[in-house]
């Protein structure tokens, strides 16, 4: 399974706004994604940008009067309303919000919005007091009725100096939110997938942790995949720095003994766990109330107790088990020795000496050991490709009979692997 939005159409309709030079990011990420945009530039967009900077990146045309004779809509006028599978409106204004609200077709975005029998997803820029409106509030609340997709506006400094709620939000989280709804209707429907991620913190004393080089990212890569393929993901996460990711319910936990409960309180109604979370082995064996201070000695022994290994107590007769290896040395052995030890039904292993893969890159290569024996070597790839790689795995693993013939009946009737 590939990138959701690899051979996608997205109309992207661009109103004028400030932030139109968000649009040309956003433009950019999704081309990059493998997806084909469709920019459409309404009369107060074009005064803040120009479709030569959509055109250069997305290597389209871009569509801006619908009368113009060159514009492939003045001959079919509803020609990227039918062929795009989701349309985004971003940035939108509190016009064009109202236009579409009201059902007007004056131009080539609200004919195109009109006519589409696609999911739409708006991302409202405006000065604070225009959203507050209850006008804007109101049509606001009308395009949810519909079934279209708000997000947003963020709080921040406006671009009239106001500080407020009007910001268009960032690409970062309109990427999620797109590929989610593309996602919907995915070939994990149904399926619960809960994963574990970053380094659990084992506290000293109120200002030091034990901890580990875990960022989260592999974890949190998983559970975007997941969401991707109309899963119900779960992060239960350790400490670190990622923004929530959209869509994915996270679960935040410090300790070992922490993550070991949310894990076991997640996996009730789970159809697969996936531990990419570094989980400290060993806790000291006291947490100190108070700061320890340094004192005369030059030297500090701490004794550690150890922790429950989380993924090994876990059931295995319903559930898939999938662990990581993260090793320095000796890769594939011990690996195997740990899919066999914790029970496991798949497990990735990772050179964490690499620079490019393991702890907080954005890559990883890894291997897949299964229990019968199967060996996958994966060459060097985003993590979020990992993560899809790992639940193609996982996918004829599920061991709940009844939701994999579901599964099965849906591939039949047009799937989507
Ligand atoms: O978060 P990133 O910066 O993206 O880095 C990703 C990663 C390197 C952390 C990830 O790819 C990875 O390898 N995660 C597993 C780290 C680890 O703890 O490996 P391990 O070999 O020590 O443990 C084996 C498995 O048992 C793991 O699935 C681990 O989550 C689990 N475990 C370990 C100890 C314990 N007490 N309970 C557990 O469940």
């Amino acid at each position: 399974m590939t990138d959701i939005l690899k051979d996608k159409i997205i109309g992207l309709g661009v109103t004028g706004s400030i932030a139109c030079y968000k649009a040309i990011d956003l433009a950019s990420k999704l081309t990059q994604s493998g997806a084909g945009i469709d920019v459409i530039l309404t009369r107060g967009a074009r005064e803040f940008v120009t479709a030569l900077a959509f055109s250069a990146i997305t290597h389209r045309s871009v569509s801006e009067d619908m009368f113009d004779p060159r514009s492939e809509l003045s001959i079919d006028h509803v020609a990227i309303a039918e062929r795009a599978d989701l349309i985004v409106v971003a940035p939108a204004t509190a016009h064009t919000i109202a236009k579409m609200a009201n059902g007007l077709a004056d131009d080539a975005l609200t004919a195109t919005v009109l006519a589409t029998g696609a999911p739409i997803l708006v991302a409202p820029a405006m000065d604070a007091h225009m959203f507050g409106n209850p006008a804007t509030q109101e049509n606001v609340r009308t395009l949810k009725r519909r079934g279209v997709t708000i997000v947003g506006p963020a709080s921040g400094r406006l671009a009239s100096g106001l500080v407020g709620k009007g910001r268009m939000v960032e690409t970062a989280e309109l990427m999620g939110w797109i590929r989610m709804i593309l996602g919907q209707g995915g070939d994990l429907v149904g399926r619960k997938v809960v994963v574990s991620a970053g380094g659990t913190q084992e506290a000293i004393d109120p200002v030091r942790v034990v901890t580990n080089n875990s960022s989260g990212k592999m974890g949190y890569a998983i559970a975007e995949a997941a969401r991707d393929r109309g899963g119900e993901a779960v992060v239960v996460a350790a400490p670190n720095a990622l923004p929530d990711p959209v869509g994915v319910r996270v679960v935040n936990v410090n300790t070992a003994l922490d993550m070991q409960k949310a894990v076991t309180d997640e996996i009730e109604d789970a159809d697969v766990v996936i531990m990419a979370a570094a989980v400290s082995d060993w806790r000291p064996v006291t947490t100190a109330d108070q700061k320890i201070k340094k004192g005369e000695s030059t030297e500090w022994n701490l004794e550690f107790t150890k922790n429950p290994d989380i993924i090994a107590g876990l059931p295995s007769d319903k559930l898939v088990k999938v662990g990581f290896a993260a090793e320095t040395e000796d890769l594939i052995a011990n690996a195997q020795t740990k899919l066999v030890s914790k029970g496991l039904d798949l497990i990735a292993a990772n050179d964490v000496t690499a620079t490019d893969a393991g702890f907080a890159t954005d890559t990883n290569r890894v291997m897949l050991f299964d229990r019968e024996g199967g060996i996958e070597v994966m060459p060097l790839m985003s993590k979020y490709d990992v993560g899809h790689r790992i639940l193609d795995r996982v996918k004829p693993m599920f061991k709940d009979g009844l939701k994999q013939d579901i599964a099965v009946g849906e591939d039949a009737a047009g799937g989507r692997d």
